[in-house]
């Protein structure tokens, strides 16, 4: 049977975007607002995230990035990361059977080595418990910085040429590509990020170069699959232009 959220939702699957990423901005407001502890913000946050990633499984998203801990989050306090991690563990070990029934694939961008070895093992396991499942990737961005990911690219790149594995000449977009972590996926059609800030945070700078970007006033503890819907609609109005003419141009003249 489906589900009311497929009965509602009228999308265009040829305009869908294949990779929507989301920066889920607003945890700590959420709480403030309420009077509350941050933590609890990040709490309700991951039920934020439970609904959005069975929304966008609904809708036919094949890619669902979800920045969840940048590589300069380490510099908050070490009670709010240690309960951030606690989360983190929580919420990869709790969603492995919703994972496998929505037959949805997990796997995560960032410095996995950083992460406590705790929560390493419980991400390995999901990772390969899931790895089977084609209808949606679920990619966890955690200690991700899109700086970092692209010194160790251009690391990684200079070391094949030192050992003549390849030649200047062979650096091509293709060959960074194939050296950051999203090598594997699409660049992301939609970037979404909430709690109205203006910024991108480190997140995908090199993938970003024409992703359609939605910024929304809303906190991410309040972040609902109806209004994710919204902004799925929103994208499919846009005039994807990628440096040419608008498609409704003549180019006879
Ligand atoms: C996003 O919410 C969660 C993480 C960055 C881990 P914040 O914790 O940044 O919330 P605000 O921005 O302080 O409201
Ligand atoms: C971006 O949010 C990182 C994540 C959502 C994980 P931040 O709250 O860390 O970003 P800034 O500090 O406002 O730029
Ligand atoms: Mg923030």
């Amino acid at each position: 049977m489906k589900s009311d959220l497929q009965q509602d939702v009228i999308l265009d699957p040829d305009t869908l975007p294949s990779h929507v990423a989301i920066i889920m901005d607003g945890n700590g407001r959420w709480a403030k607002k309420r009077l509350m502890n941050r933590i609890k913000g990040h709490e309700h946050g991951s039920d934020a995230v439970r609904s959005i990633v069975t929304a966008a499984r609904e809708v036919g998203i094949k890619v669902l990035t979800l920045y969840a801990f940048s590589t300069e989050n380490w510099a908050r306090p070490k009670y709010e990361i240690k309960a951030l991690m606690m989360l983190l563990k929580k919420f990869i070990i709790s969603q492995r059977s919703e994972l496998s029934r929505n037959n949805i694939r997990l796997d995560i961008i960032g410095q996995k080595y950083k992460l406590p070895l705790d929560v390493q093992k419980e991400i390995d396991t999901t990772i390969d418990l899931t790895k089977k499942y084609d209808k949606m990737l679920l990619n966890l961005a955690l200690s991700y910085g899109a700086r970092e990911e692209i010194t160790t690219a251009v690391q990684n790149i200079a070391k094949k040429i030192e050992s003549k594995e390849i030649a200047v000449k062979d650096i091509t977009h293709d060959l960074i590509c194939d050296h950051l972590y999203t090598r594997h996926m699409p660049d992301p059609d939609l970037i979404i990020r909430t709690s109205g800030e203006y910024r991108l945070s480190n997140f995908l700078l090199w993938q970003a170069a024409y992703s359609e970007i939605f910024i929304s006033d809303t906190l991410w503890p309040d972040f609902s699959r109806e209004e994710f819907i919204e902004i799925l609609k929103n994208f499919q109005k846009r005039d994807r232009r990628f440096g040419k003419v608008p498609c409704s141009t003549s180019t006879d003249g």
